[in-house]
Formats: structure tokens, sequence, C-alpha cells
């Protein structure tokens, strides 16, 4: 059971004008609806922009990837902007065909048909996926479609509208364009849980949310993750690395790393030298084992890591009132601020 990539390229073909093929479908609830056929070919080397033939261009956005995602698992797709991320979630969403390599649904080669109520995608632009004329309707539209009744649809839609935050009381009856930007990243998410997927690729979905928003979103997809398998698209690391399973870096089209998270977590060059900034958590504790502070581990929790940082201090021997002082802006949570990171490298240097 594994929705599965392997050896799989993607190349955009651009007219002369410039359009590129437009992927994807406003009123796509499930991604049956992927009208929109992979038109690429394998035939471009390495990544990038060329010239094809009739002043058409081809851009090569994936090359050569293999993964795959089980059910149980969460999976973090990291990466430059341009890296290919959203082209990789709609390949395996089937809303592209792949120009070469197999993508697989549980074994079976994966077609629109096959993926329809079974993969399910939150587009990076929410508003995109957004349509109807109230929420709950725009909600129900998936499961409608895949045969639910019409009523039970509806209460499906309340019961979602109510995980992402968004009281149905207050939203169900709303036009989805009359949301904020927040909101209708949450109603999105709404749409394609209300599919119950089993497979769910989320395209940056914590973006432009507040930390309320943020929170919800991160427990929406982790409570998912116990009946289905979550591909998740993510610039902010900080927000999924501590829960993803496995972390798999993009760089130009090509998987440049792969491993589990605590692996990510501990290879201080890993981000930066993909193009993405660490967690300044992430960072400052990288550094204190740089400069020689014996860490037991590392954390992307304040908490934790506060706790860990002074225990290596103590154990180190060099608790003193401005170590003190440090350990107290990583205990009010302020773990990856510059104060706690400036007073820590402070204490490192002073060893
Ligand atoms: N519809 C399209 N037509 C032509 N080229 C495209 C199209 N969509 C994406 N590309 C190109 O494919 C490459 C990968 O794009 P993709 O959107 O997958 O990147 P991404 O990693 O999701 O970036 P971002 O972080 O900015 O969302 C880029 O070079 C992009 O310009
Ligand atoms: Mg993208």
């Amino acid at each position: 059971m594994a929705l599965r990539l392997t050896d799989v390229s993607y190349t955009y073909s651009i007219g002369a004008a410039g359009s590129g093929i437009n992927v994807g479908t406003s009123t796509d609830k499930s991604t049956s609806a992927g009208t929109s056929r992979c038109r690429g070919t394998d035939k471009g080397k390495g990544t990038g922009v060329g010239k094809g033939t009739g002043g058409a261009q081809a851009v090569t956005a994936l090359q050569g990837v293999s993964l795959s995602v089980e059910p149980g698992e969460m999976v973090l797709i990291a990466g430059a902007t341009g890296s290919g991320k959203s082209t990789l979630l709609r390949l395996a969403a089937g809303l592209l065909e792949c120009g070469s390599g197999q993508i697989t649904l549980d074994g079976e080669a994966l077609t629109p048909g096959l993926a329809r109520g079974r993969v399910g995608l939150v587009f990076q632009d929410p508003e995109s996926q957004l349509f109807a004329e109230t929420l709950a309707e725009d909600v129900a539209f998936g499961p409608k479609n895949l045969g639910v009744a019409p009523d039970k649809a509806i209460a499906l839609a309340h019961d979602v509208l109510k995980r992402v935050g968004l009281d149905p009381k207050q939203y169900a009856g709303r036009s989805p364009f009359s949301l904020s930007g927040g909101e209708a990243r949450r109603a999105a998410i709404a749409g394609v849980l209300a599919l119950a997927p089993d497979y769910l690729l989320a395209d940056e979905p914590t973006v432009g949310l507040d930390s309320y928003g943020r929170a919800r979103v991160r427990r929406v997809l982790d409570e998912t993750r116990r009946s289905a398998g979550v591909l998740v698209v993510s610039h902010q690391l900080e927000e999924f690395l501590a829960k993803a399973d496995r972390v798999v870096i993009l760089a130009q089209g090509v998987i440049a790393w792969q491993g589990s998270s605590d692996e990510a977590l501990s290879d201080p060059q890993l981000f930066l030298g993909n193009g993405l900034v660490p967690p300044e958590i992430l960072e400052v504790q990288q550094l204190l084992i740089r400069r020689g502070l014996p860490l037991d581990g590392i954390s992307l929790d304040p908490g934790v890591a506060a706790t860990g940082v002074a225990a290596a201090l103590e154990s180190a021997g060099t608790r003193t009132d401005t170590n003190a002082d440090a350990s107290m802006n990583m205990d009010a949570g302020a773990g990856a601020n510059t104060d706690a990171i400036t007073d820590m490298i402070a204490i490192a240097d002073g060893r």
C-alpha cells in the first residue's frame, strides 16, 4: 500500500507566447477532472529551460524522481522556489501524466479515474479550489460527486469545517469568495478532507495563516495521517519537520536528499546547502554543537531544546548567570529569537 513515484520526469512545454500548460481546474474537488494530461517528454537532459520546435520552450520541472508515501506516514517535501514541488504533487494526484517513469497507487498504475476520491490535493493557491455559492455546498461538492447523499454531504461539510476551525454556524452559508486568504486556505483543506482520501497531498497548507490557523492545520494533517498517507510541501520547515516521518529535498527538479526527520535535523548544512532557511531553533542548537557544547539531541520544541541546552551547559560546568539568562530566553519560548541565539553563542564562545 503506497502512493509511489518511480524515476518520474516531467517537462512543461511553453508556447511561443510564453503560456504554460494550464493545470488543474477550478472545480476540481477530487482530482478526477484532471483535464490537463502531460504532453511533456523526457527528451530534455537536465533541468531548466530548453528550446523546442516551432519556437516553443521546454521546462524540465522534474527529472528521475523516486519517492513513496504509505498510509500512516507524513512525508515533507521541501525545496527552493521553482524546484518542482507543486509539479510533483500534481503528478502524484493524477492531474498530470508523467513524461517518463511510473506512478502507482497501491500497486496500480495511477490514472485520474483511479485517483478520484482516493488522492486529494490541496492546491498552493486555495482560491482556485473554491467555486460554489456557499462554503457548505463547496465542501460538500466532492463527497456528493462521489455518490454521498446531499444531506449527508452537507453534514460532512459542517463536520470538516469545524475540524479546520471554521465554525459552520458562522461560515457554512458564507460565499467562498468572501473569505480572507487564511480562511480560504482552511476552506480548501476542508474540501479535500471531506473526500476522506487515502492519500492527502497538501501544497504549502500553512502559508498565510496566523499561529492559531497554522496549529490547527498541523493538527488536522497529523490526525489525517492516522488513516491516510500525507505528502506535505512546505517552505516553512519548522511547521512540519518535527511531525514528518521523512523529508525529501528537491533542488532544480531532482531529489537532492531524502531521509528521516532526525537525520535532517542533525545535518547542519542540509537546508542552507539546498537554498532553504533552517528554523532558527535548529540553527542555534547546531551552532552550539559546532562550538563544542555536548548536546544530547536536537529538538524543535522550545521547551525540550531549552532543557537540553541547560543540561548540556550544566554538565559542561559552565552554568553562570549569563547562562541562566540564556536558558531563560529559551524557557520563555523565545527559543528561536535573536536574544537567545546571541546569548547561546556568547556562552559557547566563552567556553
Ligand atoms: N504551467 C507551467 N508551465 C510552464 N512551466 C511551469 C509551469 N508550472 C511550473 N513551471 C516551471 O516548472 C518548474 C517547477 O515549478 P513548480 O511550480 O513545481 O515549483 P515549486 O517548487 O512548487 O515552486 P514554489 O516554491 O515557487 O511554489 C519551474 O521552473 C516553473 O517555472
Ligand atoms: Mg509550488
